[in-house]
């Protein structure tokens, strides 16, 4: 009898082999969202720390009957749309228009974004859902052969995840794969006291914690690893100063000794060393207004929460 061999995501191959071997080791952000860390991620949204959700609902449904009518939107594309919680708030205010709209959520996380959208289909008959697996950093992302105007929404501060330079490609992308009178809805997280911010990315209950350290079990599963386990690593999470940005780091507890089976190769990380698994930039409005701009968004509206915590963006293609 001859064992299935598990398939193997060249996607990760390729990330793990330009990441694993650099100095210090990092790993895309992308890969934190299996099913688990999705599922563990939807937790974060509700802890007593994770305040970003709470105040970006609270923007989005304040401001929605606003975005709704400046935009009048046909399509609203959703880019790394999770569980599409806090969008019901949009897609209830476009329902009420009764006009035929489309929602299309966009997520690598091939489970959530299934469930969540048969979970909208359901709640929301009168709008047509066609959720589509995809990464939002494909250059080839195509937007626009849904009916327009289309509005495409970046919501969750997710934008944080990635650098200066990945941001500037993105928008550019963005404004691309749609078309000149389209729109795009941003939420970004903003700066604020640094003990908040840290508290927020390290909770008490330690569920930020299982959500890091579960990365370590999507290569240990998806390489076909052996001699690495998620118990051997501490989640770290850091504020670096001059780049406005939380950290998250894994350290190794002991020395690590693994070997990928799926690409045949060994890898050694000392105890105390640290791999970096996602960045989380916080903004002031003016950086996310000067960013929007130079990528050929033109900024109609923004709104804040009351605590100014949080910041979601109207912008237009120009
Ligand atoms: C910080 S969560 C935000 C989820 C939701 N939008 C919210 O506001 O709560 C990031 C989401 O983006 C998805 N994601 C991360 N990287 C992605 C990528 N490169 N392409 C598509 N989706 C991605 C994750 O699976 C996850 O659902």
């Amino acid at each position: 009898m001859t064992m299935s061999q598990p398939t193997i995501d060249p996607l990760l191959v390729a990330d793990a082999v330009a990441g694993l071997w650099q100095s210090p080791p990092v790993l895309p952000a992308k890969w934190l969202y299996d099913k688990r860390g999705s599922e563990l991620f939807d937790e974060i949204t509700r802890l007593p720390e994770y305040y970003p959700t709470r105040r970006e609902t609270e923007i989005l449904r304040r401001s929605a009957q606003d975005i709704v009518a400046q935009t009048n939107a046909r399509t609203m594309i959703e880019l790394g749309s999770g569980t599409s919680e806090k969008t019901r708030l949009l897609l209830a205010a476009f329902a009420a228009r009764k006009t035929e709209f489309t929602y299309v959520p966009l997520d690598v996380s091939v489970e959530m974004l299934t469930l969540a959208a048969d979970q909208v289909a359901v709640e929301f008959p009168e709008i047509s859902v066609q959720p589509l697996h995809a990464d939002f950093g494909d250059p080839d992302l195509e937007l626009a052969e849904h009916p327009g105007p289309r509005m495409a929404i970046f919501l969750g501060g997710t934008i944080g995840n990635l650098d200066p330079t990945e941001r500037a490609g993105f928008y550019r992308r963005i404004a691309r794969a749609l078309r000149p009178g389209d729109y795009f809805l941003l939420g970004a997280d903003l700066i604020k006291d640094t003990g908040r911010l840290i508290a927020a990315y390290n909770d008490r209950a330690g569920v930020t914690a299982d959500f890091n350290r579960n990365v370590i079990e999507v290569l240990r599963t998806g390489l076909d690893a052996t001699g690495l386990y998620a118990d051997d690593f501490d989640h770290i999470a850091r504020w670096n100063p001059p780049e406005h940005r939380i950290e998250m780091w894994l350290r190794a507890r002991r020395d690590i000794h693994a070997r990928f089976g799926a690409i045949e190769r060994s890898w050694e990380l000392a105890k105390g060393a640290e791999i970096l698994t996602e960045i989380s930039t916080k903004f002031s409005l003016e950086k996310l207004h000067e960013e929007l701009g130079t990528s050929g968004l033109q900024q109609l509206e923004s709104w804040t929460d009351h605590a100014d915590d949080f910041a979601v963006v109207l912008s237009q293609v120009a």
